[in-house]
């Protein structure tokens, strides 16, 4: 099957990038969320990104107006009914999941493909909620969106064949570099990246080296363009413990355990850049 025209629910950080790649490759993209404000932000985010895209010459006036004539908004999930492909990308939290899923199993075409963008959640149990299992996928894409080369593709213990291939070749017409994984606790992406930021805040916590030092290691040495602790900051504390529990939890084995130093940050309300303050401050 070759997709044609998709629907991004959720506008928020994540939503809006996916419907601006998708809209840029000429796809014809309907972009939903519950309320006309959080739309409006989204599509006030995009327009800034395409600007500056002109600005700097990586894209005309023209193909900028041409990106965003491919989207348009809609605050009712009744208008995936005539859509190939649906991503969720919405708060992540398994009831709301749940029930965007079990609505646009109702809604949409048969041949339709649901696909989520969950950093965390398990999507074997997603596609169970559904009546096309086999139809169900995750699509797990980098933020920022328009920029990262990535997309995670996640197949559930359910997923079919085809509904893989036809994945990875949407993910190529984007321009993107899909990389095939297994439905498991934080996929490959986090189940890596999360214990080592883990590991380098356990480091802070036991005195080893100050988050300056931990961070000038990793970069210098290892070539990380930025270090462990600068990226659990722009990430949000709060989002890295989550995960940290996501991988303790669903494993059962202590090597994931959350650094006590995390858990305490994230008490005291130092979730990293949003909140002024983590590992390092901000104005
Ligand atoms: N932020 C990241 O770096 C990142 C990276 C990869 C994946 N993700 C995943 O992407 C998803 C979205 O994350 P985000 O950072 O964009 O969140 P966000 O909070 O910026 O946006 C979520 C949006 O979903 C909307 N929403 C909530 N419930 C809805 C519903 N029932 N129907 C329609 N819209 C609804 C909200 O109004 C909001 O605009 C999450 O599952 C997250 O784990 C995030």
């Amino acid at each position: 099957m070759t997709i044609k025209n998709i629907m991004v629910i959720g506008a928020g950080q994540m939503g809006s990038g996916i419907a601006q790649v998708f809209a840029q490759s000429g796809f014809d993209v309907k972009l939903n969320d519950l309320s006309e404000e959080a739309l409006q932000e989204g599509l006030a985010s995009m327009e800034k990104i395409l600007s500056r895209n002109v600005e700097k010459g990586r894209m005309t006036e023209g193909e900028k107006t041409a990106t965003l004539d491919n989207i348009t908004t809609s605050t009712s999930l009744d208008d995936a009914s005539d859509r190939d492909l649906v991503i969720e990308a919405v708060v992540e939290n398994m009831d709301v999941k749940t029930q965007v899923f079990q609505k646009l199993d109702e809604v949409t075409p048969e041949h339709a493909i649901l696909a989520t963008n969950t950093s965390s959640l398990p999507i074997t149990d997603i596609a169970a909620v559904t009546k096309r299992p086999d139809q169900v996928i995750g699509m797990h894409f980098m933020n920022p969106v328009p920029v990262m080369k990535l997309v995670e593709v996640i197949r559930a213990i359910q997923t079919s064949d085809e509904t893989y291939q036809t994945i990875e070749e949407t993910a190529k017409a984007l321009g993107k570099m899909p990389v095939e994984v297994n439905d498991y606790p934080g996929f490959v992406s986090n189940r890596v990246l999360m214990p080592m930021i883990n590991e380098a805040i356990y480091t802070v916590y036991e005195g080893v080296a100050e988050p300056e030092a931990v961070d000038e290691v990793m970069k210098l040495g290892m070539n990380h363009p930025m270090g462990p602790l600068t990226l659990a900051d722009f990430i949000g504390l709060d989002t890295c413990l989550y995960i940290m529990e996501v991988l303790y939890e669903g494993f059962g084995d202590s090597k994931y355990r959350p650094c006590p130093l995390l858990k305490k940050y994230v008490s005291a309300g130092w979730l990293g850049k949003k909140s002024g303050r983590g590992f390092y401050v901000y104005e």
